[in-house]
């Protein structure tokens, strides 16, 4: 229940998000002629945040990526959602195609997403991120005005990651002083040596310290953000015991809440998946092999090439695994376009094809890469199936894909081989299989651990996991955000009926 915990006095909600949750699309090929079809929420997070908007009648402000958006809005590009039980406004921001160049495929993914991954070499530092700073920042001032549109002084504002990092302040010189605004930032911090990369270093803390709360997943980002403040933003005073910033007249609170999954959702769809036979033998993969498998966007935070590199190890080591042992990697191409992209894609598909030339014979391929759609369905069929899930991000703020296996592995029978960089790692950690994704040999050597482990070890192992995977689930996930943002906002004195 949302407004139990925290949201008592809660009268309206804005959630602030760069991707949207329901997109209008004109049927395939049909351009503006054709009918107007509505994609369901997608990921995680908008599928999660989607029925508390709607509990709360709120407001959903967010990027109008489809072609047939703005077709169905009224003129302030507004639409009331979800399409069948219309019970909250999404509020679409239209961005021109230069806007989206340099604030989404620029500033947020070419200088946030590599500095705080800590790829300080793919960070945009030649003569681009200036310009595509200026549109990060008045495509976050055309938000902030958005959410001005809609606030009162009751109003929670809630920001959803580094596509926004100057919004926090923005919004807070347009409403009043009585509404709280949070934000939670969904990928690492990075170190202060890194941070020191960023071009915009200091105008990025100072828009974060508008929020009255700052969430991330785990701790140690927490306190990453106030080394940070510390050591590049004059006149704030951090208190790293209460994890309070002062600045500027504001007091911004940190929290962390790790994010969780719709655990019940997958264990129901795993256990409704009637065999996966079918779907394998459409990828070529023989049903009797154990089954390794992967399921990545397409990033080169996901550490896939590391990945590939102990898989051909492990066929090194294991010639009597050749013919067994199959690894189905799963792909999603993303943010197509940005170059360190364009390579990770080539490099995966280059490498699959040599470590297949060499290992493979006529009837088994040890790789089975796809970038084919799989149906949520499936996907929890494969969860299910897997006799190893391979998680091997050089760094990833949490990583849902590893509780999503989690929650589908109903038999009890699968192992998680996760990397020690990922948030998800500090919930699942003692149970999974650990891996440094670059140390090649330990890699390979826990996929033979993974693969031998004894049935009962398998079991007890995923019994802990699925009790932390269901206990602190996607709904305990923003009960905590929301019991955190209650204790501000209730006390803010714009509402003391709570
Ligand atoms: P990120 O948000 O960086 O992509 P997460 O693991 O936290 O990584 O979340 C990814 C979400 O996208 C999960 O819900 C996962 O099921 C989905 N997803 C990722 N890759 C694929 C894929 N190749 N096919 C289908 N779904 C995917
Ligand atoms: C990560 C980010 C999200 C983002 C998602 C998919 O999870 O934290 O904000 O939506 O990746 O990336 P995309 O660029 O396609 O939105």
């Amino acid at each position: 229940e949302t407004e139990g915990d925290g949201l008592g006095c809660l009268e309206s909600l804005i959630v602030v998000s760069n991707r949207q949750p329901y997109r209008h699309e004109y049927e395939d090929g049909e351009g503006d002629e054709g009918s107007i079809v509505v994609d369901e929420p997608a990921g995680g997070l908008t599928a999660g945040l989607d029925p508390v908007v709607r509990e709360a009648n709120g407001t959903w402000i967010a990027w109008g990526d489809g072609d047939a958006d703005f077709a169905v809005t009224d003129d302030d590009g507004c639409v009331a959602v979800p399409p069948d039980e219309e019970s909250y406004t999404l509020h679409r921001i239209e961005l021109s195609e230069e806007a989206v160049d340099s604030y989404y495929y620029g500033f947020s993914n070419q200088v946030l997403w590599p500095l705080c991954h800590e790829f300080p070499d793919l960070i945009d530092d030649g003569d681009a991120w200036a310009n595509d700073f200026e549109w990060y920042r008045t495509v976050n001032e055309r938000f902030a005005d958005a959410v001005a549109e809609h606030a009162t002084a009751e109003s929670v504002v809630w920001i959803q990651d580094y596509h926004f990092g100057l919004a926090p302040r923005l919004i807070r010189r347009q409403i009043p002083e009585a509404a709280t605004i949070a934000h939670f930032w969904h990928i690492p911090w990075p170190t202060p040596e890194t941070f020191a990369e960023c071009p915009a270093d200091e105008e990025l803390l100072v828009g974060l310290l508008g929020n009255d709360l700052l969430g991330f997943h785990v701790d140690r980002y927490a306190r990453l953000f106030m080394e940070c403040v510390e050591q590049y933003l004059d006149g704030a005073v951090v208190d790293h015991d209460r994890w309070l910033v002062d600045y500027d007249g504001g007091t911004t609170r940190l929290a962390t809440a790790a994010m969780g999954v719709d655990a019940d959702t997958y264990d129901e769809t795993a256990r409704e998946v009637e065999g996966t036979d079918a779907l394998l033998e459409r990828f070529g993969v023989s049903p009797e092999v154990t089954l390794g498998l992967g399921v990545d966007r397409l990033d080169y935070s996901k550490g896939i090439p590391e990945r590939l590199a102990a898989l051909e190890r492990f066929f090194e080591r294991n010639p009597d695994r050749r013919g067994e042992f199959t690894f189905l990697q799963k792909a999603t191409p993303s943010r197509t376009g940005i170059p360190a992209y364009e390579r990770l894609g080539e490099l995966v598909r280059s490498e699959v094809t040599r470590i297949n030339s060499r290992f493979g014979t006529d009837d088994w391929q040890p790789i089975v890469y796809t970038e084919e759609y799989v149906s949520r369905e499936h996907l929890c069929g494969l969860y299910r199936r897997a006799d190893a899930m391979v998680i091997s991000p050089l760094l990833d703020g949490m990583n849902l894909v590893a509780q999503e296996f989690v929650a589908s592995s109903v038999d009890e029978d699968g192992v998680l081989v996760l990397s020690e960089h990922t948030g998800a790692h500090e919930r699942l950690g003692a149970d999974a299989v650990t891996i440094d994704p670059t140390d090649t040999d330990a890699f390979a050597a826990a996929l033979e651990t993974a693969l031998e482990m004894p049935a009962s070890e398998r079991r007890r192992r995923m019994r802990n996991m699925r009790e932390d995977v269901f206990g602190a689930d996607l709904e305990a996930w923003m009960d905590s955000q929301f019991a955190a943002i209650g204790r501000l906002h209730c006390s803010s004195g714009s509402d003391d009926d709570e």
